[in-house]
């Protein structure tokens, strides 16, 4: 009989999809504070070099990016961090997304692990059972900042560890990792023989700390993944970029041909413009960001546990401790808001949620007046009752809680 492979089938799914297609299909005014998705318009020197593109006659590139693009990137890397990059290590994909699966499917073989924060980016964990690895995740706990223990990591590296994942700032959490930390997690896994796959994709939207540049401490055993898609508002277009030690560089290059052929050429073509362009746009982004930011703390901070975000467009807010984030968003739904439940990230934000700050000014304040009603009237989603409750109980418990 002819079935999908087991591995595949038990990928598991975006928990966070879930709460986007009931709030798509909802009749209702919902302030949307669940989706990364930034809420500008790329820059207007992008977009004409898109529509330039698309006019002219366009073929296939070379599939591990057009050299001009790889070059610009080269030079990006040069400004921004004083790193001097070669272009053939240099590898652009359809975004960071597609630039990590292009990773774990040349390093990766079945039954092998991948460190993975907990909370993080649940495409990291399917992505690493896509290709019949075995995810393990390592904790972000609130009450550290979310910041990883170095012990702990260190003690969950095993002979089939192959690659650890880092990610600052960070999806979910808003956490920017100390540049000392991100020291020592690179030299634990060189002394451990682990590569270390830093997504920076939010490089560009720190408001407070250092950009993680895992890469400025260890060459040999860090590939660095960046997107145009955040730094940009450039989602759609598609493109991100690895750059990879010159052990693994040529075969990522190589993988690109039989995964896509290459990226598109007008993306391709948009994405020079962005990355060798006036890059005043990248700045008043992260102004709006850092507004938003001090928005949500000044409503927030004084009615739950809540962590001020250093980076990223993302905040954690806390539930009452136990309750099931993804009922919770459930019912915020109904409330007005939507919201990512902590539970789509991993087992140790189950009982938070995770708010976009990347909605603009006025949804976030309304989607966080409607959280806050909400929290007060199902104290802080108490009513929701215990973890792993059925649905139809939950939903009598809070109609009869609403009264
Ligand atoms: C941490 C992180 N990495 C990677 C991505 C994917 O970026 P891209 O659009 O470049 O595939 C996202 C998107 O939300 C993200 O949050």
């Amino acid at each position: 009989m002819l079935e999908v492979a087991p591995h595949v089938r038990d990928l598991g799914s975006s928990g966070i999809r879930e709460i986007v297609n009931l709030a798509e299909a909802s009749s209702r005014d919902i302030a949307r504070l669940e989706i990364g998705e930034p809420g500008f318009r790329a820059a207007s020197h992008i977009l004409d070099a898109g529509r330039v593109a698309a006019t002219r006659s366009t073929g296939y590139t070379h599939s591990a990016g057009v050299l001009e693009l790889r070059e610009a990137i080269a030079a990006g890397l040069l400004r921004r961090y004083d790193w001097s990059v070669a272009p053939e290590d240099v590898i652009v994909a359809q975004g960071a997304g597609q630039g990590i699966s292009a990773v774990l499917s040349a390093l990766v073989q079945p039954g092998d692990q991948v460190l993975i924060p907990d909370p993080a980016w649940p495409n990291y964990r399917m992505l690493t059972r896509l290709f019949g690895a075995v995810p393990v995740p390592y904790r972000l706990r609130a009450e550290d900042g979310f910041l990883p223990d170095i012990d702990r990591i260190a003690a969950l590296i095993t002979p089939r560890t192959r690659a650890i994942v880092l990610n600052s700032p960070s999806n979910p959490t808003g956490a920017v990792f100390p540049r000392e930390l991100v020291r020592r997690i690179v030299e634990l896994a060189a002394a451990r023989d682990v590569l270390v796959i830093s997504d920076e994709v939010y490089d560009e939207l720190i408001f407070d700390g250092e950009p993680a540049h895992a890469a400025g401490f260890g060459t040999d055993n860090v590939v660095s993944v960046f997107s145009f898609s955040k730094t940009y508002a450039m989602t759609g277009w598609r493109v991100g970029y690895v750059v990879a030690p010159r052990w693994l560089a040529p075969t990522l290059a190589h993988i690109q041909e039989p995964l896509l052929s290459c990226i598109s050429a007008v993306s391709q073509a948009a994405a020079l413009a962005a990355v060798s362009g006036p890059q005043d746009d990248v700045a008043s982004m992260r102004s709006a960001y850092r507004v938003r930011r001090e928005i949500a703390t000044a409503m927030l901070e004084p009615v739950v546990p809540f962590r001020r975000p250093d980076g990223a467009f993302y905040a954690m807010v806390a539930l009452a401790p136990g309750v099931d984030s993804r009922l919770a968003a459930l019912d915020l739904v109904e409330a007005g808001v939507s919201v990512a439940p902590g539970s789509a990230f991993g087992d140790e934000a189950s009982d938070q949620i995770r708010i976009s700050l990347a909605s603009p000014d006025d949804v976030l304040v309304t989607g966080i007046e409607r959280l806050v009603a909400w929290m007060a009237s199902t104290d802080r989603g108490l009513a929701m009752g215990a973890l792993h409750q059925d649905s139809a109980s939950h939903r009598r418990s809070i109609t009869a809680n609403r009264g």
